[in-house]
């Protein structure tokens, strides 16, 4: 899968000697596979658990062993000095407590640490190990001092070791590692310091206590900006109640299941938020009475009828909030509709006091709820709708953010 923002990014990635090294092959395609140009380096230890053409072949790009080897250019740059200035991300995945220390001491005695020294980009560490030794103090304070000098430090899994013993230092998976790539090389983008406040899934009314109303909202599109909004350097806060999507790496997730909830949790995160995105599918109407014992078929033979109550609409209440506040400054508000697109969207921009309405047609069978691509329309006040063509949540969650960026930028 494509990510815009790994896209020609020079990422060293250094595999040590640990039984995780074999995971780091995935590491490697995946962070390929994204557009990044991948160069590996890996240690004597990491050589007696994988081999340079596993790499090579994966990457497409020699693999880096040798702390004496030139680069092959006229000016004879012995490797590490290159790798290290053209560096824009330095992972250590898996980073074995051997090497964490020799970085902790500032030791150059192989290519990796050497790369290390000479780099001027983010370093990342994911440490794995067996046993007690990640949480032996000697790890830890060394963990310690490079976190100091600004180190990130991805934190390890807990769980089963290779040798049968449990504990913590297993080399987390590679969505979670490629989301810390993501969140060190987004720290610098268009919405950094920024506070950004996503909405995302549908929610549910219960009915009694195995049954709700709910709807075909699955949260991708929500997801995907939050993750959008990482990449371009915000803080995050996601409010979702779509229960099967992973969080993305640095956002604060708020869980929730009812519009009340929503409401509550999107007024506290958005108080200071520079822009609100309410991509969630808000229940317009839930049971007046929620029923505490299950509802019983027999005792309904002759049908159901169900009282519904309205439930309150969160982003009015949020453009009320910014009327009194002036936050969060920037409202985009989500259209589903079935027909009349545009009047409707642009009704709702209007009612709704929004700055942007990401409109589509959930009549169409190739875009909307559930699938992984969709087809809107951005309305905006006093512009022409811009209509977009059919592309994947991902791509329209990056145009959204984009145009976030832009107009908080001006709006100061
Ligand atoms: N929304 C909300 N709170 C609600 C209902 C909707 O904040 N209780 C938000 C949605 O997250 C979305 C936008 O309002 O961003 C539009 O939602 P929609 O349900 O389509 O709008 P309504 O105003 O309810 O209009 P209608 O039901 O007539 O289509």
């Amino acid at each position: 899968m494509r990510i815009t923002l790994l896209r020609d990014k020079h990422i060293v990635l250094g595999v040590t000697g640990s039984i995780a090294a074999f995971k780091a092959a995935d590491l490697a395609s995946k962070l390929t596979q994204a557009g990044a140009q991948v160069d590996v380096i890996l240690t004597e230890g990491a050589q007696r658990f994988v081999t340079p053409l596993t790499f090579s072949a994966l990457t497409g790009r020699a693999v880096h062993t040798d702390m004496w080897a030139t680069d092959g250019d006229a000016d004879g740059h012995i490797a590490h000095v290159r790798l290290g200035e053209n560096a824009e991300g330095l992972l250590i995945a898996p980073a074995s407590a051997h090497t964490i220390a020799k970085l902790a001491h500032g030791l150059a005695d192989n290519l990796l640490t050497l790369t290390a020294l000479a780099a001027r980009c983010p370093l990342l560490l994911a440490p794995a190990m067996d046993g007690g030794m990640y949480d032996h103090p000697a790890t830890q304070a060394n963990l310690q001092t490079l976190v100091e000098r600004g180190a990130t430090l991805i934190e390890p899994d807990e769980g089963r070791f290779a040798s049968g013993l449990g504990g913590r230092g297993r080399l987390p998976e590679t969505p979670a590692l490629l989301g810390h790539v993501r969140r060190a090389l987004g720290r610098s983008g268009a919405l950094a310091g920024r506070q950004v406040v996503v909405t995302a899934g549908g929610t549910r009314e219960a009915l009694d206590p195995v049954r709700h109303l709910g709807n075909r909202s699955s949260g991708k599109q929500g997801h995907a900006l939050a993750q959008a909004a990482l990449d371009a350097g915000a803080g995050v806060t996601l409010i979702s109640s779509a229960r099967g999507l992973p969080t993305p790496v640095g956002a604060t997730r708020v869980a929730v299941d009812t519009a009340q909830e929503m409401l509550e949790a999107t007024l506290a995160a958005a108080r200071g938020a520079d822009a609100l995105i309410m991509a969630a599918a808000v229940a317009d109407f839930r049971p007046a009475q929620r029923q505490t014992q299950k509802l019983r078929k027999r005792e309904h033979g002759e049908g159901l009828q169900l009282d519904l109550e309205p439930t309150a609409d969160v982003l009015l209440a949020l453009a009320e909030e910014r009327s009194r506040q002036g936050r969060p400054r920037y409202l985009v508000g989500f259209a589903a509709e079935s027909e009349q697109l545009l009047q409707r969207g642009a009704e709702k921009l209007a009612r709704k006091k929004l700055d942007l309405v990401v409109a589509n047609d959930i009549s169409a069978a190739d875009a909307g709820f559930g699938v992984d691509d969709n087809r809107v329309v951005l309305l905006a006040p006093g512009r022409a709708p811009e209509e977009l063509p059919l592309m994947s949540k991902i791509a329209v969650a990056e145009l959204v953010l984009a145009r976030v960026a832009r107009e908080l930028v001006q709006s100061l």
